[in-house]
């Protein structure tokens, strides 16, 4: 969903001066076959965290070449029982594919049905554009799955941290009414993400 490209490429340069809505072409008298190349996503993502995930970006801010060509991918490592929390990307479809385990995949519409299913290798799924999504390695041992986006920038807002890790924090006003609990409950999440 990112815009058409007006130019074969435009290899972004990350250390403009200046900001555009993406970022500005490098010199074309710069470019090499290595911009077009990426191995950032050949190695396994660390897993030690609360979540026991290791996503690995493949991002224009990664991989300057995707630059105006409306495409990224992510790695994602899955420690044992290990999630990606409920997450969005609010510029793109994601649509993915188990390379190894198991992994419960699931998303959520905007009328809050859950549409959801347990996959293996070379299994694929696809997850519409900004809807809330999660997978989850159900399986014994690791898992790994790659994904794809149409855009070269899709965004990530984690649900856990967009509510409760930010800075300054959400009022506990807010959440405790959202939430409909109290102060202790908010507080036990939030001291959780390090508040
Ligand atoms: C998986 O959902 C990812 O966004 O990396
Ligand atoms: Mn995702």
């Amino acid at each position: 969903t990112d815009p058409d490209p007006l130019q074969d490429f435009c290899v972004a340069d990350l250390n403009a001066t200046f900001s555009v809505n993406g970022y500005p072409c490098k010199p074309i008298s710069q470019v090499t076959s290595e911009d077009f190349f990426f191995d950032g996503l050949s190695k396994e993502g660390n897993t030690s965290n609360i979540f026991g995930i290791g996503v690995t970006l493949g991002n224009v801010q990664t991989f300057p070449g995707l630059n105006t060509l409306g495409i990224s991918m992510n790695r994602a490592d899955f420690a044992p029982g290990g999630v990606n929390p409920p997450h969005t990307h609010p510029r793109a479809t994601e649509s993915g594919v188990v390379i190894k385990g198991k992994v419960l995949v699931g998303f959520v519409t905007t009328d809050n049905v859950l549409y959801s299913k347990v996959l293996t290798a070379g299994q694929m799924f696809v997850i519409p554009r900004g809807l809330v999504h999660f997978q989850l390695n159900v399986g014994p041992g690791k898992a790994l799955i790659l994904v794809a986006f149409n855009s070269q920038l899709p965004g990530i807002a984690l649900v856990p941290t967009s509510l409760f890790a930010t800075t300054p924090p959400v009022q506990n006003q807010v959440l405790t009414k959202a939430f409909q609990v109290g102060d202790e409950v908010i507080n036990v999440i939030k001291s959780k993400f390090g508040a």
